[in-house]
Formats: C-alpha cells, sequence, structure tokens
C-alpha cells in the first residue's frame, strides 16, 4: 500500500504494521476502547464519530459490539480504502461510513453526534483546531474521548523535539496539561484513566501483536527497506531512553 498522507515514513510504517496483520495501532488495544466506549456511555442507535479512524477495526468493533453507526475519518487515503473495504467484508457498510477527510476541518453540522472518539491521532494534529471541531459535532450530553501516549512528567526540550522529529508532527502532553485542555474545550466531568504502568513497552506490545509470522515479514520488509528499519530503530530507541516520560492513558469529557 502506497503512503498517501503526506511523503512520511511514520505512515508507511503504519501501513506496514496494518499489511502483517496489526488490527490497530493505539496503547493499550481493544481493552482500552472498549472501556472508553463505556465511559461515553454508547448505546445501541448511537452515533460515533472516529477520528483518525486507520484500518478501521475500532469503528467495526464497535458498531458491531453496540449496533452503533459510526462515521471514520482519516486523511490517509489508502487507509480509508482498508477500512472500507473491511466493514464491507464484514457487512457493515450500512452502519459504518469512511471518510477521507482531514480532521481539522469536519463536514459534519454542530451536535451530530453522541460521541467522538480519537485513539492516537490527536497527538498528530493542531490539538486545539482539531477539539473545537471535535466539541462542535458532539450533541450537548455527549462525549468527547481520547486515548493518547502523554508526558507522565514534564520532558526536557530534547525528548519534545525528538518526537516530533521521529513521529513527524507528534505533540502530546503531560497529564495535568491534557485534563485542562479538556476543561479549556468546554469539556466538564472529566475523567483519566491512566494506565501507563500496566503497559511499559510499546516495543512488546508491537510484538505480541505482530505473532510469529507478523515478526517475519516485518524483518523481511526492513531488511530490504533502510528508511524504515532506520526509523523503527529509532523509534524502539526512544522508547527506551525516555521510559521515565511516557505513558499512556484516555480522557472522557462531557460536552454540556
Ligand atoms: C497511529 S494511527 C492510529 C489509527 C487508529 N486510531 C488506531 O488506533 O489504530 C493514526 C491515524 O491518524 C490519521 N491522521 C493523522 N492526522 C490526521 C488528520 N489530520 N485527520 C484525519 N486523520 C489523521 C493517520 O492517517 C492514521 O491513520
Amino acid at each position: 500500500m502506497a503512503s498517501d498522507n503526506g511523503s512520511n515514513i511514520m505512515a508507511s510504517i503504519d501501513e506496514m504494521m496494518y499489511s502483517v496483520g496489526v488490527e490497530t495501532l493505539h496503547p493499550g488495544g481493544l481493552e482500552k476502547t472498549m472501556e472508553m466506549a463505556e465511559a461515553c456511555k454508547i448505546i445501541h442507535g448511537s452515533k460515533v464519530l472516529d477520528i483518525g479512524n486507520g484500518k478501521g477495526f475500532t469503528a467495526i468493533r464497535l458498531a458491531q459490539k453496540y449496533g452503533c453507526t459510526v462515521v471514520g475519518v482519516d486523511m490517509s487515503k489508502a487507509m480509508t480504502d482498508y477500512a472500507k473495504m473491511s466493514a464491507e467484508t464484514k457487512g457493515l457498510s450500512q452502519q459504518i461510513n469512511f471518510m477521507n477527510i482531514d480532521a481539522h476541518q469536519l463536514p459534519f453540522g454542530d451536535n451530530t453526534f453522541d460521541v467522538v472518539f480519537a485513539e492516537c491521532s490527536t497527538v498528530l494534529m493542531d490539538k486545539e483546531k482539531a477539539f473545537k471541531e471535535f466539541v462542535r459535532v458532539t450533541k450537548s450530553g455527549g462525549y468527547v474521548a481520547d486515548l493518547e501516549m502523554c508526558w507522565r512528567k514534564p520532558p526536557d526540550r530534547k525528548t519534545v523535539d525528538r518526537a516530533f522529529e521521529i513521529w513527524e508532527g507528534f505533540s502530546t502532553m503531560t497529564f495535568e496539561e491534557w485534563r485542562d485542555f479538556f476543561a479549556e474545550m468546554g469539556l466538564t466531568e472529566i475523567r483519566l484513566n491512566d494506565f501507563s504502568d500496566k503497559l511499559r513497552n510499546m516495543t512488546t506490545l508491537y510484538i505480541k501483536a505482530l505473532g510469529v509470522m507478523g515478526i517475519l515479514k516485518i524483518s523481511w520488509r526492513m531488511l530490504k527497506n533502510k528508511s524504515l528499519r532506520k526509523a523503527m530503530l529509532e523509534y524502539d530507541k526512544f522508547f527506551n531512553n525516555n521510559k521515565e516520560y511516557i505513558g499512556y492513558g484516555y480522557f472522557v469529557g462531557r460536552k454540556e
């Protein structure tokens, strides 16, 4: 699959991981997705917006479990096509609509969705611009939820810059800053689930998700492609060198 959200190596890595069978790229996987869904009170008939849907795993699981309708948005055409195909194969095309658009500008009216859900995607966005849109399209009384890598304590400038560089525009905040940010965006009843201690090493997580065949396929791809290999090693190094800073959690807030 060609990378199409810019010429970035990160999109190629996401696509490579997905192509060998990794279903979802966010920390905590399905377990945390379902916890977040419960916290957002998703029920049969809810209208959910999934921001940066990737391969469509979360949208599909939510639609299957709750009978909700889901719109997924992703700026990668490859991901959108992948997700559409997956929904179609599972007979969910009527229930889920995947759109190839930028989440900073959503083509939906105010108060459209019961829940806006984001996993591992807003760290790649202009958070203020994106969240204004998320809150705008959420119905009053509805929920906005976001699961991201967060800083456990304020990192030094070098760490922030390195994360921005290797993950092409990545920026996150400390748990406290995220909480304040949710409040600034007008969300209330803000809840944090910090699962940093349960998930100390992303590389181990990916190895588990890949399985033996996945590891063999990825190794072969990395052997053939120097830039992919270099980037994967950089990610691993970053995770190892910054254990004290790296944390994971999700926030849920309610629109008044
Ligand atoms: C790390 S992946 C996570 C995908 C999925 N949420 C998951 O948990 O597996 C990040 C996704 O966000 C998408 N993305 C990044 N910036 C975006 C934007 N401005 N608008 C829409 N999608 C975006 C990328 O194309 C990619 O599919």
